[in-house]
């Protein structure tokens, strides 16, 4: 294990000696002071044991041994804090990940969008409607979205109510995994009360059927049950975006050398926050927690060098994460010299794609979207330019919901424009539902599998050979 203790001009608050995009301006910082000191001292989320758990995991994937699979809300908000919904945000990443495991044989890595993700990055700082302007919405953890001066003020105390939501959140998805809920035993425990297509509700049924008979064949060679399939770690994640709430969570723990952020187990830097000399590199440089970049245009490969060198400088297995967001139009043309200037710096890092964010487009009815075939078409063109450069496509990132809701179109569902009016949730960004996740992840096993004339089976058939209502024709094992 690498002791490294921190960069000796790093504290967790040097940043604040740099220039901070995307931070609310309190208009009483007395009350924000008094916050802040209140979030320094109840207990933290997540442990260093955990942390260094993780980190360990990630190096592995990195190498291709495991697959990171990170996913949940754009934005989680306080309402959606309840006991149904945390589950089926659990449920759909179970599912998921058996598919991945099933079909790739490599344990997945299965990390949330949840536990801490309430800010948001804006593109601008105000919003005008009728004449009246007044700070944007920035997430539940800084304001509230009702276009009135009150309610858009940023409060400080939510920083607490978002501490505390994270807590509850944990702490349920921590009982229900002490519980027996991940259970390899019994994955009727994790079905969606939704009706699925056909073929993507088949091809699960499959899955679920070979892992219960190998199961149960092992257990009976073996005259006992595997406790070990009894629970799963499950592992969370948020943008560092709010660095305040970042540094007052930020701890040293004992018989441990350097600092943890101990609100969450994986920060992330978003993309309009990763500028090399600004405030969340810095922040982020200094703490012991593996950390993730999310990379897409413009970025220029000698960038790109210098943000790894100043975030991973002893190049530490499982420290770094990519998470690559360029949409199916510019990926060919951005990606590959990217990881050929990391290669050529001998930089191992992990290759993440999120399809989501460089595939948004706004409906003419104004609807913000995703279209289910874009995004597979990214994964495909990522998986495709890796292993062109014999590397792995170590992970994927999705914002994702186990609800049934209508935000992204596409998919054996046929999603149409006229149905995202029918349950279109999001306060941010459009997720994929239930069953649009589940299919996602019966398309990207195939992408993962290990023999190439099955993994790259889409080509030659439609630009993504996303068929609606199937699979695609050379999906074997439906
Ligand atoms: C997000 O993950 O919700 C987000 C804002 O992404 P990005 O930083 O990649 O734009
Ligand atoms: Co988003």
């Amino acid at each position: 294990m690498n002791h490294r203790v921190h960069p000796p001009d790093w504290r967790p608050d040097s940043w604040q000696a740099k220039p901070a995009a995307q931070q609310p301006v309190y208009p009483e910082p007395t009350a924000l002071a008094r916050v802040l000191q209140e979030l320094r001292r109840p207990p933290p989320l997540v442990s260093s044991y955990e942390i260094e758990s993780l980190r360990s995991q990630l190096a592995e994937a990195a190498c291709g041994r495991r697959f990171l699979l990170q996913g949940g809300d754009c934005s989680e908000t306080f309402a959606d804090c309840q006991s149904a919904i945390i589950a089926a945000k659990l449920k759909i990443l179970l599912q998921m990940s058996l598919v991945l495991t099933h079909d790739t044989r490599r344990p997945v890595i299965r990390v949330g969008r949840f536990a801490g993700q309430y800010a948001k990055p804006r593109s601008a700082e105000h919003e005008t409607r009728d004449g009246l302007t007044l700070p944007v919405y920035r997430g539940d953890l800084v304001n509230r979205p009702d276009f009135d001066p009150a309610q858009r003020r940023p409060d400080p105390e939510l920083l607490l109510r978002g501490y505390e939501r994270a807590a509850l959140t944990l702490n349920f998805i921590r009982a229900l995994i002490d519980g027996g809920f991940a259970d390899l035993h019994h994955p009727e425990n994790w079905t969606l009360s939704f009706a699925c297509a056909q073929p993507v509700a088949e091809a699960y049924r499959q899955r679920v059927a070979a892992v219960q008979e190998a199961v149960s064949f092992v257990e009976t060679l073996t005259h006992a049950p595997i406790p070990q399939l009894q629970r799963v770690d499950f592992f969370t994640s948020h943008e560092a975006l709010h660095l305040l709430y970042e540094e007052a969570l930020t701890r040293q723990v004992p018989r441990r050398t350097g600092w943890y952020n101990l609100g969450t187990h994986f920060p992330w830097i978003g993309n309009r926050t990763r500028q090399i000399d600004g405030a969340h590199v810095e922040y982020c440089r200094g703490i012991r927690n593996p950390i993730a970049v999310k990379i897409g245009p413009p970025l220029s490969p000698a960038e790109l060098v210098a943000l790894c060198e100043r975030l991973d400088p002893e190049r530490e297995p499982g420290r770094l994460t990519l998470i690559t967001r360029f949409g199916a139009d510019a990926v060919t043309r951005e990606l590959p010299p990217l990881v050929d200037a990391l290669q050529r710096q001998e930089h191992r890092v992990l290759w993440v794609c999120d399809p989501m964010h460089g595939n948004t487009e706004t409906t003419p009815s104004g609807f913000k979207t995703r279209r289910f075939e874009r995004i597979l078409l990214e994964l495909e063109q990522t998986c495709q330019i890796l292993h062109e450069a014999g590397l792995p496509l170590a992970g994927v990132h999705f914002e994702l919901s186990g609800e049934d809701v209508t935000e992204c179109l596409g998919g054996a569902c046929g999603l149409s424009e006229a149905d995202l009016t029918r349950d279109y949730r999001s306060p941010v960004d459009p997720r994929l539902n239930y069953e649009q996740s589940l299919e996602m992840a019966l398309h990207l096993a195939r992408l993962l599998r290990p023999n190439p004339a099955t993994r790259v089976s889409l080509a030659g058939t439609s630009p993504t050979g996303a068929q609606p209502g199937s699979l695609g024709p050379q999906t074997p094992n439906l």
